[in-house]
């Protein structure tokens, strides 16, 4: 697959199953997600990975957060259950002259943009998934997240389950969006 296939059929990926991309895989494709533009190279990011029992710790954490009727808590508690891995995106910025935090924020959305191409390319499925709960104390305790990190959300990450799941997006017609600045 090259580069255009890979961005062109990349696709979030809604239903995931097992088996997911061992901890070697997912280091060695982080290696090379870690590519992405990056002005200063401050990799202002770091990654927390989440599988098995630890995504139920993830679940209550999120029944917490929640704090509704007891279908809302369920709901939030098996959220974290939907792949066999989640990959926790944590925002680090970082203090920097030249460097303001919007663009530690840019660099770290690329570097998460390559890492699901990378893993699509690979033949696993993802999604990025937010939520309401992201900076709920009761995550950010269970994630020990010092107060200068943020959450960003979770890739969820497995094999992508036949019936596709796949979130769909119609063509989109970037003609308007481009536009070229007539020299004087
Ligand atoms: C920062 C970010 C947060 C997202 N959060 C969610 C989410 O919470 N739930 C969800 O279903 N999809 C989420 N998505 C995935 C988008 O819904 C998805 O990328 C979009 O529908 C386009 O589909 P595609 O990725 O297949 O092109 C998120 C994507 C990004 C970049």
């Amino acid at each position: 697959m090259n580069v255009t296939q890979a961005i062109s059929t990349r696709r979030s990926v809604k239903r995931l199953t097992d088996p997911a991309p061992a901890d070697d895989e997912v280091i060695s494709l982080v290696e090379a997600a870690a590519n992405a533009p990056d002005h200063g190279l401050l990799r202002p990011w770091r990654l927390i990975l989440i599988r098995g029992g630890a995504r139920h710790a993830v679940g209550d954490a999120c029944a917490r957060a929640a704090a509704g009727t007891s279908d809302v808590e369920e709901r939030a508690r098996a959220k974290p259950l939907r792949a066999p891995l989640l990959v926790s995106i944590v925002f680090c910025p970082q203090q920097h002259e030249k460097v303001p935090e919007w663009e530690q924020l840019a660099a770290t959305a690329a570097m998460v943009h390559a890492l699901e191409l990378l893993l699509h390319d690979r033949g696993w499925g993802a999604i990025w998934r937010t939520g309401a709960g992201l900076d709920a104390p009761q995550i950010r305790r269970l994630l020990e997240l010092p107060v200068e990190e943020r959450l960003l959300g979770w890739l969820y990450v497995g094999t992508p389950l036949p019936a596709g799941g796949r979130v769909s997006r119609p063509a989109i017609d970037v003609s308007a969006k481009v536009s070229v600045l007539s020299g004087a």
